[in-house]
């Protein structure tokens, strides 16, 4: 008889950066993700939230909603749990990223479904207000959102080489956390046969 091999299942992880400038350090923070995540997590970089429209319940009321919101929307869906990495400004979550949410609030697909939440600045407070705010918007959609570990990447300009590569061995430390511990809330999810909008903490 030949032996079984057991296959293990990955998960499908969305990085979903804040920033849409070229050379954010947000979206660096998500590709270093890559490297450091366990090994039965698979990373998928989401690139389209340049693409989405202000809000605007006019456009929902359109038979077709934008093509770049419906994607990202089906990224969403798509994927196991959600890495969300937030630059600060004014102290607040970004324009972009709060416009992002407010579009996949509009469907059930965050509801139920594991997020952790990091974020890069230049400035030297690590991006604490603009992830508790995150972290707030959040909640309204019925994502799972993880309490910890924290991940706060201040001074990001001196944490990156010139090709993106994040140097800096405690914010490679901080990331491998979060992710090993988005991993486990994802596999807790998956073991319990959970659906969006009615998981159990783990
Ligand atoms: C309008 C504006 C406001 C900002 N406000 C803050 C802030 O309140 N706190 C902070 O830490 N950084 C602040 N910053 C710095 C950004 O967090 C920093 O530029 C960051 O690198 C942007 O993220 P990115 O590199 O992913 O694009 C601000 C930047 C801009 C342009």
């Amino acid at each position: 008889m030949r032996p079984t091999v057991a296959t293990a299942r990955r998960f499908t992880v969305l990085a979903l950066p804040g920033s849409i400038r070229r050379n954010s350090y947000n979206r660096m923070l998500l590709r270093a993700a890559d490297d450091v995540a366990p090994v039965d997590i698979a990373i998928r970089h989401c690139e389209v939230l340049p693409e989405i429209p202000l809000f605007n319940e006019d456009l929902e009321a359109d038979e077709k909603l934008p093509e770049p919101v419906t994607k990202l929307d089906q990224l969403v869906a798509e994927a196991d749990g959600i890495l969300l990495s937030t630059p600060e400004y004014n102290q607040s979550i970004p324009g972009v990223l709060k416009n992002a949410i407010d579009w996949l609030s509009r469907s059930t697909n965050l509801a139920g479904k594991p997020v952790a939440v990091i974020g890069a600045t230049s400035g030297r407070w690590g991006t604490r207000l603009a992830q508790a705010a995150t972290r707030q918007t959040l909640m309204a959609t019925g994502a799972f959102v993880l309490p910890g570990p924290a991940l706060y990447v201040s001074n990001a300009s001196h944490c990156f080489d010139v090709n993106g590569q994040l140097l800096d061995m405690a914010a490679r430390e901080g990331l491998a956390a979060v992710t090993a511990e988005l991993a486990r809330w994802v596999r807790t999810f998956h073991d319990r046969g959970e659906h969006a909008g009615r998981a159990a903490l783990p």
